[in-house]
């Protein structure tokens, strides 16, 4: 029938799948459409009116993303060239050592030019244009054969049909990618699975490589599904001379490329660049488990060449993993400061990052019911950074029906004493006056870091003074004597000497440290810097009425409450009256005495916040105006900072579209502190 086609409707067509394409790049690459959704579904419904008419049909035509059949199985494919792995380096050290090698086999002591970017956390994919038109995709497979997953690919639309956009389109060219899903829309597709009753998906990479791996091409469609390119395989009828070259290339030839490059000499401007991309890592939409280092000159790479199964001219560097999958072997319950009851996961040791994780906490039991988790379960567990590694889900195919329930405690597991749960509070408490668990803690918490600072005095031993009775209260603390230590197992007469005088120079602190010490409920250190800036000393604050606390603009009536319930109660400043008999001394480097006493550090400053973060939205937001902020919900080109807390929404993705600067909670707290 072809001849038949009149030559203006082949124009047509053809103009319109030029558009087309066109208009999916601007959305799917750039993120920055030029048409509206309405006008790209009327041009897409007008191609296909003619292509059913004409049946003519061109290779390159969006309607052929979607509407392939289901396979019985994948066909093999046999890469053009191997798709090789890299080798691994874990530290600094390792890439100085990769970098000598390399200067080695070159027999050259000049600085080498690398490449540094995102290793994407996902599936790796080549794909084939002959004359610039997409004739297969395929998964690695063992790196010399894999499987044909054309159909899939096709649906992903930010991946080009024909190379367009570049006058240099060579004969053949096999571009190499990954394939991986976004943080959000992974979590969306489980809940999505949970709801269906179907098995979860453990990671953002699973999720990516099961929804490739599909036989179906319309389940893969359903998928939100994106691609980064970074690698290059045969080439003919074309010729780069370096990896920064071919990524300028794809950029032209409207291919979607890691989100960031870097073109640095040396590998001390390596380990810089490696270390700025682990950082911004936690804000990223999407998983990166390291950067890949690339020797940027392509002459250089082939002088290199390849040892077995990777290229010397290139390395992955890892960043610290902050996931593993472990066993719940119990759950106990664990009595905080002020009496509040966490359920702690202990857990088959598991080594995550180079860590080994023993304990989780598993924060309350809305947090248990909601994610189903139980004694014996198969979990994911998350350790990143410094923070407390906590349970992300359970792995419920691993059940074996011997699971068990951890109900809440009707008893403190350890004084005894009644539990409660104040009404719309997650917490549950415990009342027990004298339990030993909440006064144990309470000195725990007096003596650390952020407090008095009692160097050498942790955890363990602050335990074995108290459960050998040295110490029932923090105030016990001043008056111990190298005698009461010495006699204690670990300690000999330097390391009791030592603690003697640690003991003895926190006796001089600040009025802000000495407040947060205390314990006093909901007073952390950012609240207690702020007493500290408004209350000369300490004894102003005795007896203190809320609403002279209320003065202060940041604070609000629990916490207000709370101080003056703590400054009204004898026992307390009968304790405070003991400290200063044995030696305290309270400083206030912080009063602003005659200063404007509201201070607005973050004036004319505009927030986002996205994600959970370790108080309530509403109060963070609330804090961010009271010191002069504005608090928004949208991000918008105005916004000067998006607060990224624990899993991060889309609107981190805006952001980093838009430029806007990103910062987590801690960061925001030095803001507020003026810092
Ligand atoms: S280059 C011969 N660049 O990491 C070098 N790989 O552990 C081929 N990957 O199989 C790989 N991001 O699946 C390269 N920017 C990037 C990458 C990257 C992710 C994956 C890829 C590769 C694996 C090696």
């Amino acid at each position: 029938m072809k001849g038949e086609i009149p030559d203006r409707i082949k124009k047509e067509i053809e103009e319109l799948v030029k558009e087309l394409n066109y208009h999916c790049y601007r959305y799917y690459v750039l993120d920055s459409p030029v048409i509206s959704d309405e006008e790209y579904d009327r041009l897409f419904r007008r191609l296909k009116e003619l292509e059913e008419k004409y049946n003519y049909i061109l290779p390159d035509s969006p309607t052929r993303r979607v509407g392939a059949p289901p396979l019985d199985k994948f066909e093999k494919v046999k890469h053009n060239e191997p798709m090789l792995s890299l080798d691994n380096a874990f530290n600094a050290k390792e890439l100085m050592e990769f970098d000598r090698r390399i200067k080695r086999h070159l027999k050259t002591s000049r600085e080498i030019q690398y490449t540094v970017e995102p290793k994407y956390d996902g599936l790796a994919i080549e794909l084939t244009y002959e004359q610039g038109i997409l004739v297969r995709a395929s998964t690695r497979g063992d790196g010399y054969v894999g499987e044909d997953v054309t159909q899939n690919i096709k649906t992903i639309k930010s991946i080009p049909l024909r190379i367009e956009g570049t006058r240099r389109v060579p004969e053949l060219i096999d571009i190499r990618g990954e394939v991986y899903m976004y943080i959000e829309d992974f979590e969306a597709l489980n809940r999505e699975r949970e709801k269906e009753g179907e098995s979860l998906f453990a990671n953002p990479r699973n999720a990516a490589a099961g929804s490739v791996r599909q036989l179906d091409p319309s389940v893969t469609a359903s998928r939100k599904l994106h691609l980064s390119c970074y690698g290059i395989g045969a080439l003919k009828g074309m010729e780069f001379k370096s990896q920064w070259e071919f990524i300028q290339w794809l950029k032209e030839a409207r291919f979607p490329v890691p989100y960031i490059v870097r073109l640095v000499t040396g590998i001390d401007e390596v380990i810089k660049a490696v270390k700025e991309l682990e950082e911004k890592r936690n804000s990223l939409p999407f998983e990166a488990d390291g950067a890949v280092v690339k020797v940027n000159d392509f002459s250089l790479q082939r002088a290199l060449g390849v040892k077995t199964r990777e290229p010397r001219w290139a390395i992955a560097y890892k960043f610290a993993a902050h996931q593993g999958t472990t066993v719940i072997k119990e759950i106990l319950p664990s009595v905080g400061r002020t009496g509040v009851i966490t359920p702690v996961a202990i857990l088959e040791p598991v080594r995550i990052g180079g860590v080994t994780v023993s304990r989780s906490t598993l924060h309350n039991w809305d947090e248990i019911k909601r994610k189903d988790i139980r004694v014996g379960d198969t979990v994911v567990v998350e350790r990143a950074g410094d923070v407390i590694p906590h349970v992300i889900m359970v792995i419920k195919d691993k059940r074996t029906g011997k699971e068990k329930v951890f109900p809440i405690p009707e008893k403190c597991p350890v004084c005894g004493a009644k539990v409660v749960r104040p009404e719309g509070e997650v917490a549950v408490r415990c009342v027990g006056l004298n339990c030993p668990a909440q006064a144990v803690e309470r000195i725990k918490h007096f003596v650390s870091k952020g407090a008095m600072d009692i160097e050498g005095l942790g955890q363990k031993n602050v335990e074995l003074l108290y459960s050998e009775g040295r110490i029932k209260h923090f105030t016990d603390l001043y008056r111990l004597k190298k005698e009461d230590i010495l006699s204690l197992p670990r300690f000999a007469e330097k390391s009791a000497q030592n603690l003697i005088d640690a003991i003895n120079r926190s006796k001089k602190t600040t009025l802000s440290r000495f407040l947060y010490a205390l314990g006093i409920l909901h007073v952390g250190e950012f609240t207690a810097k702020l007493l500290a800036k408004r209350f000369k000393k300490l004894e102003d604050l005795y007896n203190v009425s809320p609403e002279e606390i209320l003065q202060i603009p940041q604070i609000g009536e629990k916490i207000a409450t709370s101080v003056s319930q703590f400054f009204s109660d004898p026992e307390n400043i009968k304790a405070i009256e003991e400290l200063k008999s044995l030696g305290l001394k309270v400083e206030n480097p912080d009063y602003e005495e005659g200063k404007e006493k509201r201070h607005r550090p973050l004036e004319g400053l505009t927030f986002v916040i996205t994600g959970t973060l370790p108080e309530p939205r509403k109060e963070v937001e609330a804090k961010i105006e009271a010191l002069g902020g504005h608090a928004s919900s949208s991000v918008s080109r105005k916004t000067d900072y998006l607060v990224v807390g624990e899993n991060p929404g889309s609107k981190l993705k805006k952001a980093q579209t838009l430029g806007v600067k990103t910062i987590d909670y801690n960061e925001l707290v030095r803001m507020m502190e003026g810092e």
